[in-house]
């Protein structure tokens, strides 16, 4: 039986070996023997692991190790808080011996770790992993978190997928990507109708453009949310009080999966997104009767921005065929990215 308790000092040795070893992807060997022979001198990386009480713990973090019935480490896992992001919380250097996987260990090591961020009183998780670690991505998957963006590494030959998982509601895993063809802009209609005024293709039009990115997040084969990345603000009174940055528009979550997590995940996502492309801030303009939309941001550290009150201007067709045009003053709230995330 796999136990999984805090990091204890004592375990430093342990835990280097077990970082010092080659794990993941084709690299795994579950032939290598528990327990490790402890390691006297630190592993070239991650610094997580090679001084966990100045890098994870005294920095507000935590981090547990599994141990089996003999007391031999054989995991380990943590989290870490997010800058400037006081209810997000990041998974970090979870890893489990590779001659003792699929016995639960993953799974219990990261139940330890939702259990500590609740305690923390972190909403939101996200973490990090690299398509070459298919092992991880099923990993992930099993449990239900969703995947949010993909980002190049330009140094390395695979990419950084992200992911998010709720910590407070019935979180809904989903899948975030940009629209990639006219099935896409087509399935987003089916999943949230625009009644013939075409936004999902006009939006799926403007990425081909180079100017935006659409965003979809699928359910399986549904589309459930979307949300529009601008690289350049639509407002001008808001460039020019703030300069040019990136600008989530069009941010909606289909009525039956609301208050699930998947509008966090997007919005995740069009930061990740945003960084990637140069952008060290993103903006979203609130109307002035959107609850949910302010509470969310507030909740995921964006700032409001007082005085900013952009008019945004907006559409829709009733079922008489009739196009109607809407304006409102809306509030303004940005999140710096700091690291992007
Ligand atoms: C990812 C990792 C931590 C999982 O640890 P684990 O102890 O084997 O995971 P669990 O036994 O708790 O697995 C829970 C579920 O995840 C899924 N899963 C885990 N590994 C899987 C694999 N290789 N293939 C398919 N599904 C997998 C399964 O659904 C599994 O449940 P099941 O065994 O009942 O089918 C481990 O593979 C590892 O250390 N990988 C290398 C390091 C790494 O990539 N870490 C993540 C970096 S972000």
């Amino acid at each position: 039986m796999i136990e999984v308790r805090p990091f204890e000092p004592d375990d430093l040795a342990s835990l280097w070996a077990l970082a010092h070893l080659p794990d993941a992807g084709v690299t795994e060997d579950p032939s290598v023997p528990v327990p490790l022979p402890p390691r006297r001198v630190p592993p070239t990386g991650p610094a997580d692991l090679v001084d966990p009480q100045a890098t994870v713990l005294a920095a507000g973090g935590d981090l547990f190790v599994a141990v089996d019935d003999a007391g031999h480490l054989v995991g380990v896992g943590g989290l870490r808080p997010v800058h400037g992001r006081p209810r997000l919380g990041r998974v970090i250097r979870l890893r489990v011996h590779p001659a003792v996987r699929r016995q639960g260990a993953g799974r219990r090591l990261m139940e330890a770790l939702e259990d500590a961020a609740r305690r923390r009183g972190l909403t939101d998780l996200l973490l990090d992993v690299g398509d070459h670690q298919p092992e991880a991505l099923a990993f992930y998957r099993a449990l239900g978190w969703s995947e949010t963006w993909r980002e190049a590494q330009p140094e390395a030959h695979w990419q950084t997928v992200w992911h998010h998982r709720s910590l407070e509601r019935d979180h809904l895993a989903v899948e975030v990507r940009p629209c990639g063809s006219d099935d896409d802009a087509a399935a987003a209609e089916r999943g949230l109708p625009t009644r013939g005024s075409d936004h999902h293709r006009s939006r799926w039009e403007r990425q081909q453009t180079g100017e935006a990115t659409y965003l979809l997040a699928w359910d399986g084969a549904d589309v459930v949310g979307h949300v529009l990345l601008l690289d350049r603000s639509a407002y001008d009174e808001v460039v020019d009080d703030l300069g040019e940055h990136a600008e989530v528009h069009a941010l909606v979550v289909a009525d039956r999966v609301q208050r699930r997590g998947v509008a966090t995940a997007l919005l995740g996502a069009a930061a990740g997104v945003a960084r990637e492309r140069g952008a060290s801030q993103v903006g979203l303009a609130i109307e002035p009767d959107a609850d949910a939309a302010t509470e969310l941001c507030r909740r995921l550290g964006w700032r409001v921005r007082p005085g900013l009150h952009p008019v945004h201007t907006w559409s829709w067709r009733d079922e008489h065929g009739t196009e109607h045009e809407e304006r409102d003053r809306c509030g303004y709230w940005t999140l710096t990215l700091p690291d992007g995330r």
